[in-house]
């Protein structure tokens, strides 16, 4: 199978797809917002919680594919602090979702080596689920085959303004002085410090727009909007999108070319 081919992808196989992959240009670090799940459940004549449910077969499949393809960190938003608006019950139902997707899954993450980490006001989580939370964080936190940051009662902006506020008293406190503040000393106040900035945004359900999502690490992410909604969003689906991913040009401002300049100059 040649590489770069300008036909269609879309009636490939899973197998043709994973072969037009070009191993060496993998995201090192995909974002998610995982959207449509009620309009899945809609469509079916279903609640809106048959779709959350039904999205967790593709959460498992997604986290499974990036493993096996060597991405080194998946960050999935799974509830945002916005959501916390939504009907009591459909928080709940998400809520009693979460603790049991996190026990029942446990095991699997073990297995594909991923390390969990919950990232957002997670105090704000009822407290079984907070504890199921805890848990798994604790069970996998020695494994590094994949990251997987799971964004629940996530906020963009309340993310940056917690780091302002523990920098601010770290300034207060004589422990960082105002003139060494850069972009690396406010990363390292982030919940991501460490990892590299997403190099995929992957938005499903055909919405574009980014809901508060990561707004300090999107500075220079491609952005994947897609029509599927999150429950149909599987192997194949994910694929469509790191071979996309893989066309555009990353050019960080640069003009198109060397990265250097011409000699002379
Ligand atoms: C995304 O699906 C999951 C969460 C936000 C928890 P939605 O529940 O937003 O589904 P739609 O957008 O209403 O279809
Ligand atoms: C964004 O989806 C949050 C998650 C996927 C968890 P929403 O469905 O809440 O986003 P909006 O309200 O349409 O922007
Ligand atoms: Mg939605």
């Amino acid at each position: 199978m040649t590489k770069g081919t300008a036909t269609s992808v879309e009636h490939l196989s899973e197998a043709e797809l994973i072969s037009l992959l070009d191993v060496d240009l993998l995201p090192r670090h995909v974002a998610i917002i995982m959207d449509g799940n009620g309009r899945w459940a809609e469509l079916r004549g279903l609640p809106r919680i048959a779709g959350h449910a039904e999205g967790i077969k593709s959460v498992r499949e997604i986290i499974t594919l990036s493993g096996e393809l060597g991405i080194e960190a998946l960050t999935i938003y799974a509830f945002s602090q916005e959501n916390w608006k939504r009907p009591s019950a459909e928080i709940n139902a998400l809520m009693a979702l979460l603790e049991q997707y996190l026990q029942s899954e446990m095991e699997a993450l073990i297995e594909k080596g991923a390390r969990f980490r919950a990232i957002g006001q997670i105090d704000w989580l009822p407290s079984s689920a907070r504890e199921w939370v805890r848990r798994v964080e604790r069970e996998t936190a020695h494994l590094d085959r994949l990251l997987l940051n799971v964004a629940l009662s996530y906020g963009g902006r309340s993310e940056i303004v917690d780091a302002v506020r523990r920098l601010a008293q770290d300034c207060k406190d004589g422990k960082v002085q105002p003139d060494e503040i850069d972009e690396a000393v406010m990363e390292g106040y982030l919940f991501t410090h460490g990892l590299p900035d997403p190099d995929l945004l992957i938005r499903t359900s055909g919405e574009a727009r980014i809901s508060n999502f990561l707004l300090w690490q999107l500075a220079y992410t491609e952005m994947y909007f897609t029509p599927t909604l999150w429950p149909d969003f599987r192997r194949r689906e994910g694929l469509l999108a790191l071979l996309e991913y893989q066309k555009r040009e990353r050019r960080f401002g640069r003009v198109p070319g060397p990265i250097y300049p011409p000699s002379g100059l």
